[in-house]
Parts: structure tokens; sequence; C-alpha cells
């Protein structure tokens, strides 16, 4: 009798399970998620970005945790992943336009816009978008991600105040995906910074340090008509962003698209004085008085080419307010800049790997005419980290011989640009002028091009 009993008890307590659980899988769950569907991917109006094929990339995962968060990738399965093109408005005016339009899969348009990326490649923008509504001139930190840099990503959402565009890659190689998303998502939540002020663009494939790719994929999603290309591991230690806006001045110029501003980066020499960045300084005298005392410096001095150019003993004697052009410019400079998001030419993205890859941005925006200019009072602090010595060095190889055939292309394309639009003689055409001149292989059509001007 007692065996009886406990028989039913167990039965009640199983039953009684079975209805929680199916209740959670089939009633909560999806409406949960369906919820922050409905909230999170607002439709824009004439691109639907959608994740329809998002599923078929992830490998099928037992029903073993059903709590799980990436389950929710499923209901973002849709039908309407397309661009839609309407006809023109002079033709539909003129009674010759189709009402509908025509559809063009967001694969394919994507595709294109990131043309010089690895394939096969899948990119979801939006992956998740931030809640927050933007002034259109405000700074939109555009920036890359790795899953083994979430925390120092965790700390520059806490430092930025303003908006962030964040291109997460996801190595569905070498990566456990669902795990991934599960961190990252686990990291979403962590703040409400991140829901206000974060849009995570993912792109999943095999391909490691596409850093030009997802680059553009950044600025290309950021929703602010200005943009600041950053790494990761350095921490914004002056509010740049307050100070631009409040400078109508220096706005102004930002509008022309023919302007750059140059935060400065410093490095901790002792590598553990540079990990934590609650210590670092947050004011100008603050960081001078570190540097006079040896504790910190520009970063990579070692390199003098990368940031030299940025002219730190000109910095360091600035009065307040001051924005100096930069005048020793040359084509390692590799400062972080903020621009304009439309117009400034876009990171070639045929550069893979450790070198020469944010150079190259740098160096075509140049020859398309940007001066640079740096913000004296404002400054950037890398925080320490070991690299992967390996792949680097061999990378760096690898890229310095396709940075010299770029550089030669940028200088022709950018000569009979200038020529054709005759602005060669005009302060837009200097930069490409004295810029292709110092390449050897191509002085002489440099010459040709500038005399016959
Ligand atoms: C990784 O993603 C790419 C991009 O869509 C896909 O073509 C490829 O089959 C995926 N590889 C694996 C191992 O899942
Ligand atoms: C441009 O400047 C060069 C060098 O000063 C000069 O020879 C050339 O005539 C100028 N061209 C025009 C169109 O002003």
């Amino acid at each position: 009798m007692v065996f009886l009993r406990v028989f039913r008890f167990l039965l009640t307590l199983y039953l009684f399970a079975a209805v929680l659980y199916t209740t959670e899988c089939f009633l909560l769950s999806p409406f949960r998620s369906g919820l922050s569907f409905v909230v999170s991917r607002r439709a824009p109006r004439l691109a639907l970005w959608s994740t329809s094929s998002f599923n078929s990339l992830l490998p099928k995962r037992s029903s073993q945790d059903p709590y799980s968060v990436s389950d929710s990738a499923a209901l973002l399965e849709g039908s309407s992943d397309v661009i839609h093109w309407p006809s023109s408005a002079y033709a539909l005016q003129n009674g010759l336009g189709h009402e509908k339009p025509v559809a063009m899969s967001e694969d394919l348009f994507l595709s294109k816009a990131f043309a010089g990326a690895m394939r096969p490649s899948k990119i979801v923008p939006f992956f998740y978008r931030a809640t927050g509504v933007f002034d259109k001139e405000d700074i939109t930190i555009t920036t890359l991600v790795t899953s083994n840099r979430f925390q120092v990503f965790a700390g520059l959402v806490e430092r930025y105040p303003g908006p962030i565009s964040v291109t997460i890659h996801v190595n569905n190689g070498t990566d456990d995906v669902h795990e991934l998303l599960d961190s990252l998502h686990m990291l979403y939540l962590s703040s409400p910074k991140m829901a206000s002020n974060v849009d995570v663009h993912l792109v999943i494939d095999a391909f490691d340090r596409q850093f030009n790719t997802w680059r553009n994929i950044a600025r290309f999603f950021a929703r602010t008509d200005f943009v600041m290309m950053l790494d990761i591991d350095f921490s914004p230690c002056t509010d740049f962003r307050a100070a631009l806006r409040a400078s109508p001045a220096a706005m102004a110029q930002l509008r022309t698209g023919a302007a750059a501003f140059v935060v400065p980066a410093f490095e901790y020499p002792k590598h553990t004085d540079g990990i934590d960045e609650a210590r670092f300084p947050r004011s100008k005298a603050a960081l001078v008085a570190l540097v006079r005392a040896g504790k910190l410096g520009m970063f990579h001095a070692s390199w003098g080419p990368g940031h030299g150019a940025t002219d730190y003993d000109r910095y360091y004697a600035a009065p307040p307010g001051e924005m100096y052009k930069v005048t020793a410019y040359q084509s390692a400079y590799e400062p972080y800049v903020i621009f304009k998001k439309d117009g400034p030419p876009w990171c070639d993205e045929r550069f893979v790997g450790y070198g020469g890859n944010k150079a190259a941005c740098l160096f075509e925006m140049y020859l398309s005419g940007i001066s640079y200019y740096v913000l004296a009072d404002h400054f950037l602090i890398h925080q320490n980290h070991l690299y992967e010595e390996s792949a680097r060095r061999t990378e760096r190889k690898y890229n310095h011989k396709i940075y010299s055939n770029f550089k030669e292309e940028a200088c022709l394309r950018y000569l009979k640009y200038f020529r054709d639009t005759r602005m060669l003689n005009t302060t837009r055409g200097s930069n490409v002028q004295g810029e292709c001149k110092k390449i050897r292989s191509i002085a002489r059509i440099a010459a040709q091009f500038t005399d016959g001007a």
C-alpha cells in the first residue's frame, strides 16, 4: 500500500513538472522572444533587415536546455528577407511606374555592400538594436569585438555616454556558436546602457581578423551623422563628444566631411600599470604629470610613424581648447578619428589580419582631401593586454605588400579624380599632390597629372 501511495505521489509530481515545462516551452518562451522581436526590430522604411536564413547557420542543438536564450533565434525566422526598390517618383508621376517594388534578397545586397570581404559570410545587421533615440548630429563609436574581449567592451559601454555601433565576429569554424550567442545575450542584458546605446551587428563566418570589413559594417549601420573609429582596447578618458558638440566651429567642419578630429592615444610602458582603466587619468593636467614622470607616453612609441604625426610635444604645450592641424602626415599614420559617416572613403576590405589595415583607411581619407585636426584637450589610453604574436608577424609581411600596391592604386585613382573634377590645385587636391609624389614607382605619372592640372 505504501508503495502505491509513493507511486501516485511521484506520478502527480511528474505531471505537474510536465505541465510547467510545456507551458514554458510552447507558450511563455515564444511569447517573450516574440515580444523582444517586435520591440527591437522595427523595420526601416525601405529596407527590412531581418534574419530569415540565420537559423540555418546554427548547428542543431539538443532540447536538453529549454531555457537557453539563443533558441529565440528560431523566432527571427521570417519570409520577408528582402529589400524593396520602388519605381522612381518621376516614373510614377508620369504614369510609367509600377506600384509593386522590385524585391532583392538582403544577402545579395550585403554581399555587394561589403564586396571585398571573404565568402561565404553571413552578416546580421541589428542583431540587437538599442532602444535609444539618437540625435542625428551625435557621434557614434564604431568598433569591433571578438568573443575574448566581451569584458573590455562592457567597460567601454559604461564609459562612453553616446551611441555605439559594434560588429561582433563569430567564427563558426572554431567557436561554439550557441555558447557564444548565450554569453553575448548575457553581456547585452548586463547593463541598461547596453540596451539603450549599443547596436550589435553579427558577422558569422570562418575568417578571423577581417578588420576593415568589420569596421565598414559598424560604420554602415551607425545611426548618426558622425562616427568615431575606435579599437576596443582604448579607454576614452575625456568627454570629447560633449566638447565637439558644444563647438559650433568644430561641428561645421565635421559637416563639410573634409575634416577628421584626432583623439591622441597614450599607453603605459609598464604592462601592469595599464590594465585597470579605473586608475587612468581623466584630465589633461593629470595626464601630462604622468608623462613628465615617465609613467605614461605616446601609444606605440617604438613605432613612431603610427602616431608620431599627432605631434605629442605640440599636444603637451597646447593651450586649452586648441584644435591644431596635422602637418607631418605620412602614410603609416593611424590615429583614432571622428569624422562624417557619409562621404569620406570606406576602409579597403582587401586587408585581412594585422598590419596596414587601419593605416589604409586613414591614407585614403587623407588622399580624398580630408585634413586631420588634433583635439588638444582630449585623450585615449590603451588598456594593456597580450597579443597573438605569431599571427601578427606573418600577417604583417603579407599586408605590407598589399599596402604598397594599395597606395599606388589609390594615388592613381585620386589623381584622376581630382584632375577630372578640376580640383587638383585646390586645397582638397593638395594632399594627393604632396603624398603621391613620395611614391617612387608612380612619381613620373603623378608629375604628368599635376603638371597638366
Ligand atoms: C559558417 O557560416 C557560413 C556563412 O553563411 C556558412 O556558409 C558555413 O557553412 C558555416 N560553416 C559551418 C561550419 O557551420
Ligand atoms: C596647377 O599648379 C601647377 C603648379 O603650380 C601649375 O603649373 C598649373 O598650371 C596649375 N593648374 C591650374 C589649372 O591652375
